[in-house]
């Protein structure tokens, strides 16, 4: 295998020298939450082989909002240290000015992409960064406990708020004190929006800030989607969610200790592992609405891959973002992680069928998902986020009722706002 891989790699180099390019060494900056970087690699480690270039992975925290961070100083300094970037869908108008424009590198294969995902990336016609796989979270649930205790899944956060305290309750009586109701994204971060978001939405009580800019969040919807979720801190969710990210609410609920769980795709593939508590115990569903006439909202995560203006590699990092997003690549990683990937015809792959049949039931939902402000709030984005989940996660801290935290974040919106975004 070595001595094959030696003999591809050689024969590789003696073509790219042959050509007159030069060998270069990349790097990539990725976060990771679960197995992605062992995934990463081998994928880097075959990319390798084939081109005679190296790439090297700089790891990064696994919250968003630390990533930007610390890219916004990397790409503030006209740093030549990162060669593509791993970048959150949100950020495309953010970083815009960093980035080469990918149209032209990848004219010949773009019409095979989900055209949703191409427009997020797409600021004043530059494509920032090529779209590498999406996000559409799932309400998680044991099977296994809704048919001990007969409850069906939930179709209303008011119903989950009920069920959930109905089988912890029985569950912690039965011997499990270690059992909570439910495990979501309650840290103050950008996951606490991307979660707020889905309980105001489907409340009907709007995006934050609509798509012609209007500042909508101050509204009684709102407030009684965040009272409720405020309700289960210590109730049906333990304190400590307060500083829950993903991978902490995977903690919980794939060592068998929670009834239900939001979470993104990637937790699916996880929690059917070898390894997992829960295999063959759970199911997914759509999150639950605030009843009445009002629906489920996902939000829409992803993240995709840009190459920085002070590369000094652009035609190799180039090459690599092709790489990672081809057909066979975005198939191993659909079937390994279970992430919606962003070519449109791997979703009817048949293997990606059989071997990971949530990734083509998920399509709908991922088509459907809700886009955060980022469009509409622009180059602000990232404070209008930081004010919203500081205003949700008082509230889930018991630091002031909903509507009036939601009255401050109205005036803090409309002073970031001043005559526009
Ligand atoms: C997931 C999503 C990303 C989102 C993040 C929030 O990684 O893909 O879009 O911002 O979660 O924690």
């Amino acid at each position: 295998m070595r001595i094959r891989n030696f003999l591809a790699c050689a024969m590789a180099s003696v073509a790219l020298f042959s050509m007159g390019a030069q060998a270069a060494e990349l790097r990539i900056v990725h976060g990771s939450v679960g197995k992605d970087h062992e995934m990463l690699r081998a994928h880097l480690d075959t990319f390798e082989a084939n081109s005679g270039h190296t790439v090297k992975i700089v790891s990064m925290p696994e919250s968003t909002t630390d990533q930007f961070g610390q890219y916004k100083l990397w790409l503030a300094a006209q740093s030549s240290d990162i060669d593509v970037y791993r970048v959150d869908v949100i950020w495309a108008s953010q970083i815009a000015t960093h980035f080469i424009d990918l149209a032209p590198h990848v004219a010949d294969i773009i019409d095979q992409f989900v055209p949703a995902a191409v427009e997020s990336q797409t600021v004043n016609g530059k494509l920032v960064a090529l779209p590498m796989f999406l996000g559409a979270p799932a309400l998680y649930y044991r099977k296994d406990l809704l048919d001990k205790y007969s409850e069906s899944v939930p179709a209303t956060w008011q119903q989950l708020t009920v069920t959930a305290k109905k089988i912890q309750d029985a569950e912690r009586a039965a011997g499990n004190d270690k059992m909570w109701g439910f495990v979501f994204q309650g840290a103050a971060y950008e996951g606490l929006t991307c979660d707020a978001q889905e309980w105001v939405a489907s409340f009907g009580g709007g995006r934050i800030v609509e798509l012609d800019g209007t500042i909508s969040i101050n509204n009684d919807k709102a407030a009684e989607a965040i009272d409720l979720a405020a309700s289960w801190i210590g109730t049906i969710a333990p304190e400590g969610v307060l500083s829950y990210k993903e991978e902490d609410a995977r903690g919980v609920w794939q060592t068998g200790n929670a009834v239900f769980m939001r979470n993104w795709n990637y937790a699916y593939a996880l929690s059917a592992g070898d390894d997992s508590a829960v295999k063959g115990k759970f199911a997914v569903s759509i999150l639950p609405s605030g009843g009445g006439d009002n629906s489920s909202a996902a939000t829409l995560g992803g993240w995709h891959l840009g190459v920085t203006k002070y590369s000094k590699n652009q035609d190799a990092a180039i090459a690599l973002v092709r790489y990672l997003n081809s057909y066979d690549v975005q198939k191993d990683r659909a079937i390994l992680t279970s992430r919606p990937p962003t070519l449109s015809a791997v979703y009817t792959d048949a293997e990606v069928m059989e071997k990971q049949p949530f990734v083509p039931l998920w399509k709908p939902v991922v088509d459907n998902a809700l886009p955060r402000p980022s469009i509409a709030t622009k180059r602000n984005y990232n404070e209008v986020s930081k004010e919203f989940w500081s205003a949700v996660h008082a509230t889930l801290s018991g630091d002031g009722t909903a509507s009036v935290n939601l009255a401050k974040l109205e005036k803090k919106l409309k002073r970031l706002k001043g005559a526009g975004w």
